[in-house]
């Protein structure tokens, strides 16, 4: 299934819950708005696209029995909050909650966004093949493209961003390898980038995010792409490590290319002003149920960085692939 859908028979939403993979494959069920948002803070479906997504099947819950418009624009300013970085949660609720707002009634409020929030699940999967399109037209026969965290289709509705560039470029003949890092602390590359690309039979090489400095020194990487949470006017803002991999990739002169749904955009805004999501010690200080540093120690969590357009060798989009300096303009 689609990594994120609705179950209009139990008017749930349902997810993959990307918690517990590999381990366990379990589909979840939100009925309520606050399931959904619990679900969204604990991660059960995360990455930008996914959680625009999120977004806007939340509205549909934020409507179900509620006739005051009022009520429901404050209930969904608590979904947009869940995650605070990716700019995609904010677009999918907004869209959603728009639509709804031209309803006449209860029924029609979330007739409307339930249309809505389908339209944006379903542009997804589109956008994402257009990524891929374009993007694959920047990789050779034999690459080794090195990823950090999960821009595929777990992060997506469907398909993915940056693993979506590459599923094409497979789908086109070439032969691609993916060196996946693991993306502490959460580990979103080694738990979902390598389980995503094993169940495709897509070949793919587990590291230590630390170590990107010496396989890129060892040559053994052609390019680095990553997807986006926002891209702002100066650069763009994704996992943490993403900043480290592009100061490696630059120092090596390999292309680091990041890709991005223009759903991700928020050009008008300097990285200064986003909000940077502060995850809680206990990622670092315990390992699943391992406490593996003490108890007391001061902790910094930051689960996103930015990374500046000169260390950017292109940004692959829908509408198609933009150099510098296109970017700055
Ligand atoms: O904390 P996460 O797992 O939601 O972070 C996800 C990322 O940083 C992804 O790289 C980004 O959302 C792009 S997904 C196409």
């Amino acid at each position: 299934m689609r990594t994120i859908d609705r179950d209009d028979e139990k008017e749930a939403v349902k997810l993959i819950d990307q918690t517990l993979l590999p381990r366990e494959y379990k589909i979840v069920e939100c009925k309520t708005l606050d399931e959904l948002i619990d679900a969204i803070k604990r991660l059960k479906v995360r990455g930008a696209p996914a959680l625009g997504a999120a977004g806007a099947f939340g509205v549909v819950l934020a409507c179900t029995n509620e006739k005051s418009k009022e009520t429901i624009k404050t209930k969904v300013e608590r979904l947009k909050k869940a995650r605070p970085t990716a700019v995609n949660l904010s677009y999918g609720v907004n869209r959603t909650l728009n639509a709804a707002m031209h309803g006449k009634n209860m029924q029609e409020m979330k007739e409307y966004a339930l249309e809505e929030a389908r339209r944006i699940a379903d542009e997804d999967v589109a956008v994402n093949k257009k990524i891929g399109d374009y993007g694959s037209e920047l990789l050779e026969d034999g690459d080794v493209v090195l990823t950090h965290c999960n821009a595929g289709r777990l992060a997506c509705v469907d398909w993915g961003t940056a693993l979506g560039v590459i599923r094409t470029a497979i789908e086109k003949g070439k032969r691609i390898e993916v060196i996946a890092c693991e993306t502490r602390p959460l580990n979103q590359g080694s738990r979902i980038t390598t389980w995503e690309l094993l169940q495709d039979e897509i070949p793919v090489t587990l590291i230590a995010d630390s170590m990107s400095a010496v396989v890129m020194r060892e040559g053994k990487v052609d390019k680095v792409i990553v997807g986006a949470d926002r891209v702002v006017k100066e650069g763009v803002i994704n996992k943490i490590g993403t900043y480290m991999h592009a100061v490696i990739a630059k120092s090596h002169n390999i292309p680091f290319y990041v890709a991005a749904p223009l759903s991700s955009f928020d050009l008008k805004r300097s990285y200064k002003a986003v909000e940077i999501e502060e995850r809680s010690p206990d990622e670092l200080i315990f390992f699943g149920a391992e406490q593996i540093a003490p108890l007391e120690v001061k902790v910094y969590n930051p689960a996103f960085d930015f990374t500046p357009f000169e260390l950017i060798a292109a940004v692959i989009t829908e509408k198609g692939v933009l150099y510098p300096p296109l970017l700055t303009e």
